[in-house]
């Protein structure tokens, strides 16, 4: 998989790819992941890549140009090209799974008043928002997207069970999790965890992970059938 990320800060990038799993992708080969400069594509001697909006208004908008050149150059027959934005879609863990299968991705990053809308309308195949906040920074919003889906690339995770238990692939929050040592400041593990009789281990996990999305998630949780 190759993951190409747009951006006129490519230092964001640089420091979370080069650590921890995004690094281990990489170096295994599984995912080539690379940020690159938007300002290479720009046309004029400055490198501008942003203007005034039409119509008025603070701040500046993100021109089309300098992405419709990147693109040109960058987009291949197997690409999908994704513009990260507040006004995107929803990202969720179902859409890491379809994106995770993608061979070439392309993510756009907006930054300050955001992007020519003609970038939306012509030029991408999907706009996601990580959440409803607004960031400064649309590199922040792609890195969590590739995280998300670079590490359920079939080998990136050590132990490949790991992403299939975990919370919302099973549609409940994760159980919580405990290690050495057993009491801590009087704070002392659950029994059932203690107990080496799995079954019972297991069903202290699902109870409390019911639990946990009943009391925190319950919007997670299929809607009961009408009485
Ligand atoms: N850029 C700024 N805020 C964002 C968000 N919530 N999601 C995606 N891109 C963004």
């Amino acid at each position: 998989m190759k993951i190409q990320i747009l951006t006129i800060f490519p230092g964001i990038c640089e420091g979370v790819l080069r650590e921890s799993m995004l690094k281990r992708a990489r170096e295994k080969g599984l995912a080539d992941i690379q940020a690159l400069d938007l300002r290479a594509w720009a046309a004029d001697k400055h490198r501008t890549t942003d203007a005034a909006p039409y119509g008025g208004g603070p701040g500046m908008v993100m021109k089309i140009e300098p992405i419709h050149r990147a693109l040109q150059e960058l987009r291949g027959e197997d690409t999908r090209v994704v513009l990260m934005t507040p006004q995107g879609r929803k990202f969720s863990q179902p859409l890491a799974e379809t994106y995770a299968k993608e061979k070439h991705i392309i993510v756009i990053c907006g930054h300050y008043e955001g992007v020519d809308q003609r970038v939306a309308d012509y030029l991408v195949d999907d706009e996601i928002s990580i959440g409803d906040y607004v960031l400064t920074n649309g590199a922040l919003a792609a890195l969590i997207f590739t995280d998300a889906i670079v590490r359920l690339v079939p080998g990136v995770l050590g132990d490949d069970q790991s992403a299939v238990q975990e919370s919302f692939s099973t549609g409940l929050l994760d159980h919580p999790q405990y290690t050495r040592p057993e009491n801590f400041n009087g704070w002392s593990v659950p029994e059932a965890l203690l107990s080496g009789n799995h079954g019972a281990i297991a069903s202290w996990r699902k109870a409390r992970a019911r639990e946990l999305t009943e009391r925190r998630r319950p919007d997670l949780l299929p809607a009961s059938p009408p009485p």
